[in-house]
């Protein structure tokens, strides 16, 4: 038996208008993953358990189930691998990310059912081409993602994405500590993503620039990140893209009450991060009152929080 797994993620600056063209900054939160536990089983062909989604998915060449992301990721590790014949193998996917939160779930399990079974087919693809892969399954959950969430989550590394250009690394050239608190709420991202699409039909010159403001402060904060890691400069730069995606209304009631708890408990700015209308809040804070900000999250009606740090342990 061996497993393979994936990082959540978290979205620090420009979802949304990452879908418009502008960048994004996100990174990898390596404490929460999904896993894909691979077993031989001797003559049954090829299993997927989905054990957190209760789904049991046996595999067979030429099936028909392309709405199943899972499904969906099977056959094109197959084709990309080139296999004819399936491995005897059952795939047990476990997950400790929240689903339908803003932190990635479903590219994660994606990105470990694909490892999982290119390894048992003892193929190596590049991390490219897994990225490539994932980005097709993520269309099923998301209609037209821009591709953020499946290249944070493979490469595992903090990024500076703008579609359709080439990938860029990001270091961070301070330590800095975030809290993330989950509303509860889940949202499935594509209803928000199409929400946007239609005000900014509606009224293009407005939410066009909304958009590009998002992308000026993601801008801003890489060069906050990279160089001089002014915290307090980066936690003015969340509050403000938190405003601004207030107005692209995808924040909710209970994600403005969390960013402002984060903000009166000590942290240097919060916003959601994700697709919003639920899942999850990030602050910024000191690795010292990163506890404190917690317990504020939790008394305001976090359903969980996590606190992660960039360039050292927490
Ligand atoms: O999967 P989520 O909820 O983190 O959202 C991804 C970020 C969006 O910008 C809202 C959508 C996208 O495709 O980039």
């Amino acid at each position: 038996m061996f497993s393979a797994s994936a990082p959540a993620k978290i979205i620090l600056f420009g979802e949304h208008a990452v879908v418009y063209g502008q960048p994004a900054i996100a990174v990898p939160v390596s404490s929460l993953r999904a896993r894909a536990e691979v077993q031989p089983n001797a003559g049954e062909g090829l299993r997927i358990i989905a054990g957190d989604l209760g789904e049991v998915i046996p595999v067979t060449v030429g099936a028909d189930m392309v709405d199943s992301a899972l499904f969906r990721t099977a056959q094109l590790v197959l084709q990309a691998a080139g296999a004819a014949v399936l491995p005897d193998v059952t795939i047990t996917l476990s997950s400790d990310i929240p689903m339908a939160s803003g932190l990635g779930s479903g590219a994660a399990v994606t990105t470990a059912l694909a490892r999982g079974l290119l390894a048992a087919l003892g193929v190596t693809l590049s991390v490219d081409e897994l990225n490539q892969l994932v980005y097709r399954v993520e269309q099923i959950y998301h209609g037209t993602p821009s591709g953020v969430d499946n290249t944070v989550i493979v490469y595992e590394q903090p990024v500076y994405f703008v579609r359709g250009e080439s990938l860029e690394m990001l270091s961070v050239a301070q330590p800095m500590t975030f809290v993330i608190a989950d509303t509860g709420e889940a949202s499935p991202t594509r209803f928000a993503v199409a929400d946007v699409r239609r005000l900014y039909d509606q009224q293009p010159e407005q939410i066009g620039s909304v958009i590009a403001e998002i992308g000026s402060l993601a801008r801003m904060a890489r060069q906050a990140l990279e160089t001089d890691g002014d915290l307090s400069l980066l936690g003015q730069l969340m509050n403000q893209n938190h405003a601004l995606l207030q107005q692209l209304t995808v924040s909710s009631e209970r994600l403005d009450r969390l960013v402002e708890a984060a903000r009166k408990a000590g942290a240097f700015g919060a916003k959601l991060s994700g697709g919003g209308r639920g899942g999850n809040m990030i602050a910024l804070c000191q690795p010292d009152n990163h506890q404190q900000i917690e317990a504020a999250l939790k008394a305001c009606g976090a359903k969980q929080t996590y606190s992660m740090s960039l360039g050292v342990a927490v």
